[in-house]
């Protein structure tokens, strides 16, 4: 069944030992995100967890962060697979979007605060670098409207506190979110701007999904939720929100106004700038009875926004991929450490020409804002790190396998590597390892698959540990 809200899905995380209460009341200005930063920086990736704060001092809303991107298995229970079937959920949903249900009443418009009532210090919005951050910031899918063409975006911009009704936007140049904005802008108009806190986790996967302009995440929600996501009208500005989300905080874009925004901890693991940034006026905050406020565990990788940003964005390059012809390709990892972009991606195909893999390591770079794209034979487990890295040493000539591609200028301004201080940057450039198999390198050095798994039962027979066996070794031995 489909999570029908993020209680229901926290709840499901919490029959799986996923999800901890902390009880004692923290405060929201330095213990929940250094709590988090722990279980991201100390924990293995199996071992994660979300983490629910019940008690926030000075608000009378629970927090949660680290629940939806914990790890892999957090992401599997969030869309109800297992986590070997992440990349062919996102890719059936993207192929079956579902249109969102408009409906008269939501949850999330329980409880309405307007006008000059609206304090964000009501809400527990987080210090997520606590000691370096310049203050609060919200970290969740902020919805924006095309003004003419009317469609809607939704996207992870974070957003700083300025005061109890004004904050600052990191709305980038060339993101979605900034060209929607601007097509109100430029009529000198302000432009209706929605913070959607704790939907359904279909909609926060799908929003980090990096589609193309014009294309709603809602219906890749729908598609992942296997049912339409449900929109009402927000109360004081012209967007459709998810009616079953937690907390909507409703705002406008003013025209000509910026602020500083920043210093602020980035995904990538350092400081960013401080920079003149978009600010908006909040107009009015809604919310359900008892709502949880929830915020993204970012900056230091790994994190929540790298893992969830990896793995929905390696099921749509896996799709893209097909949809331009390239079915060799059979499957996409992007490393959990560094989000979706800049990163590492390995790639698993069945060269059919030579010169494919290279082929497809280019076609990768172009297509998307990844840094470093392996390519590798389909009997590779593109997410073992011992079986790449045989790939590489034993299949991957440096000065034949290897391609740089140089001067690429977007979206490099976020590459720590390439920035320089006043936040411009040098040019970047991508790499690209074919590690595929050229030349016939003979049997594999493994005994044959009978002989193996009769020494399979011999290991059972005279009791030494079970295991499980790893997909590296039965690749192995399926071609010995
Ligand atoms: C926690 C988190 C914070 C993010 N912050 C930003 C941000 O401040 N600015 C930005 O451009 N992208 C940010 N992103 C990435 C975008 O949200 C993501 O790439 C999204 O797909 C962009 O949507 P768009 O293509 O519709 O603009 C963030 C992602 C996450 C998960």
């Amino acid at each position: 069944m489909p999570h029908r809200d993020m209680r229901d899905y926290l709840a499901v995380l919490e029959q799986h030992g996923k999800l901890k209460r902390v009880a004692k009341e923290v405060d929201r200005l330095w213990e929940p995100a250094a709590l988090a930063k722990w279980m991201f920086q100390a924990l293995p990736e199996a071992d994660r967890f979300g983490l629910l704060f019940e008690r926030v001092a000075g608000s009378d809303m629970a927090l949660a962060t680290g629940a939806l991107g914990a790890s892999s298995e957090t992401v599997a229970l969030a869309l109800g697979c297992e986590p070997a079937a992440i990349n062919a959920t996102v890719v059936a949903a993207l192929a079956h979007p579902v249109a969102p249900r408009e409906v008269e009443r939501g949850v999330c418009q329980e409880v309405v605060v307007a006008g000059d009532r609206v304090r964000l210090s009501d809400l527990p919005i987080p210090v997520w670098t606590p000691g370096k951050d310049v203050g609060p910031y919200i970290t969740t899918i902020v919805v924006t409207r095309d003004a003419v063409t009317r469609h809607q975006n939704m996207g992870v911009y974070r957003t700083q506190v300025l005061d109890d009704r004004r904050v600052a936007i990191n709305l980038a140049p060339g993101r979605q979110g900034f060209r929607c904005a601007k097509t109100w802008l430029d009529q000198g108009k302000p432009a209706p701007i929605a913070w959607v806190i704790a939907a359904e986790p279909a909609v926060h996967l799908a929003t980090v999904a990096n589609l193309k302009y014009g294309h709603d995440e809602i219906e890749l929600a729908g598609g992942l939720k296997g049912a339409p996501i449900e929109l009402v009208k927000a109360k004081t500005v012209d967007l459709m929100v998810p009616a079953h989300a937690e907390i909507i905080i409703e705002g406008e874009v003013l025209p000509g106004e910026t602020a500083p925004e920043g210093p602020f901890g980035e995904f990538a693991g350092y400081m960013g700038p401080v920079a003149p940034k978009p600010v908006a006026r909040i107009t009015a905050i809604t919310h359900r009875t008892k709502p949880i406020f929830y915020g993204y565990t970012s900056q230091m990788p790994p994190s929540e926004s790298t893992t969830i940003q990896s793995l929905v964005n390696a099921g749509l390059l896996l799709k893209t991929l097909h949809d331009l012809g390239e079915t060799s390709v059979s499957d996409v990892y992007i490393d959990l450490t560094f989000g979706g972009l800049l990163a590492h991606v390995v790639l698993a195909m069945t060269p059919r020409v030579p010169g494919h893999g290279k082929r497809i390591g280019r076609l990768v770079c172009d297509l998307t804002p990844l840094k470093r794209v392996t390519v590798v034979d389909d009997d590779v487990d593109i997410r073992d790190p011992v079986h790449l890295e045989w790939a590489l040493n034993s299949r991957f000539d440096p000065a034949r396998d290897t391609e740089i591609i140089r001067d690429v200028f977007v979206p490099m301004y976020m590459d720590p590597s390439v920035r320089v201080a006043d936040g411009r940057s040098d040019p970047g450039s991508k790499l690209v390892l074919d590690a595929t198999q050229k030349i016939d390198s003979g049997s594999f050095s493994l005994p044959p698959r009978d002989v193996m798994m009769k020494a399979l039962a011999l290991w059972r027979e005279v009791g030494l540990p079970e295991f499980a066996i790893p997909k590296r070794a039965r690749l192995r031995i399926e071609r010995s």
